[in-house]
């Protein structure tokens, strides 16, 4: 799997993933405004994956830094951190990996030890994430009978996550044990995750895919083609409201009305206990030139408006299990 967030000496690499799949096109990283910029455009994007790249742009920063004195790294640092969770504002990673990062400045003494808490804590990050990625796959397989079709809607894989992914996770690993019959990618509109991330990701691990609207999940549930429906999360409330990419919702209630059963893989990792319910959640507004356009080329007239909301809550009674890495959950949540 070609990792799409990479810390090396003095660089992170990165895949932009704005360009897949026409190009495989990789990106170098050297400072806050260019980390800042690819999560706001999403050349690095999906919850766990936007954590893990703002904790190695931490550790990029204070390598930039490094001769100045303790006081002044750790200014630098905390504005930096405060600077990366402005970048968006719903992916609960996001605030998990800063607070980590932010508490490694704060309780460090030295300056000899400052930079190297930062890159353990960056990497542990990273190789948790794998943990949590393996074991949220094994535990989610059970819910896989013979010959599973399955739905699935954004890109949740290695794209998504550096590792094998929540709910795309699931995916591999039922492919490999024989338990899954067919894979449907909704293409998530407005910025076709599902049709150029999954589609690729897949293809590149030679699974065969099917690809549809995302107003074809409803045709298909009626016409019984459905068994299951594995998405991730952004952010999970305390009382289990989740949200994830818009259209989730949607899904979710066409899922109970056919009864299909509807899973949300997720580490703790985007599980936020501070927020109470999905009404507290922070939904993204993005440029409404995305749902103007495809791809960059305009679609619809002129001077005409468009609202575009990243992500919906999807409420905890639609939710018939979340499968975490510590386990899976049934309702009520709390
Ligand atoms: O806007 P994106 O592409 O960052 O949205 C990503 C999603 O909604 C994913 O489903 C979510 O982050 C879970 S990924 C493991």
């Amino acid at each position: 799997m070609i990792k799409p967030v990479e810390l090396f000496r003095d660089v992170i690499k990165i895949i932009d993933q704005t360009t897949l799949p026409e190009l495989v096109r990789f990106e170098y990283i050297y400072n806050l405004e260019q980390a800042c910029e690819a999560i706001k455009k999403l050349k690095v994007r999906g919850a766990p994956l936007i954590g893990i790249f703002a904790a190695y742009t931490v550790v990029q920063i204070a390598r930039e830094i490094k001769d100045r004195d303790l006081e002044r790294m750790k200014e630098i640092l905390r504005s930096s951190i405060e600077e990366l969770s402005k970048t968006r504002p719903t992916a609960y990673n996001l605030f998990f990996a800063l607070e980590r990062m932010r508490r490694v400045v704060n309780t460090t003494q030295t300056k000899d030890e400052l930079l190297q808490n930062l890159e353990n804590e960056a990497k542990q990050i990273d190789d948790e994430e794998k943990a949590r990625c393996e074991k949220m796959a094994s535990h989610g397989v059970r819910f896989l009978k013979e010959k599973t079709r399955v739905l699935t809607i954004c890109n949740t894989g290695y794209l998504a996550t550096n590792h094998i992914g929540t709910a795309l996770g699931i995916i591999y690993r039922g492919v490999k044990e024989g338990r899954i019959q067919k894979v449907f990618a909704l293409e998530t509109r407005p910025l076709l995750q599902g049709a150029r991330l999954t589609m690729w990701e897949l293809k590149e691990n030679g699974i065969d895919a099917t690809l549809i609207t995302d107003n074809t999940a409803g045709l298909l549930m009626a016409k019984g083609m459905i068994d299951a429906i594995f998405v991730g999360a952004d952010r999970i409330a305390a009382n289990g409201d989740t949200a994830n990419k818009i259209g989730t919702y949607t899904l979710a209630v066409l899922a109970k009305y056919h009864n299909v059963p509807f899973y949300v893989v997720a580490p703790t990792s985007t599980i936020d206990p501070s927020t109470p319910s999905g009404k507290d959640i922070i939904i993204e507004q993005r440029d409404p030139s995305e749902v103007l356009g495809i791809m960059g080329r305009r679609i619809a007239p002129e001077g005409v408006n468009a609202l575009n909301y990243a992500f919906d809550v999807t409420p905890y009674e639609l939710i018939t299990a979340i499968i975490t890495e510590e386990g899976v959950v049934e309702p009520p949540f709390e």
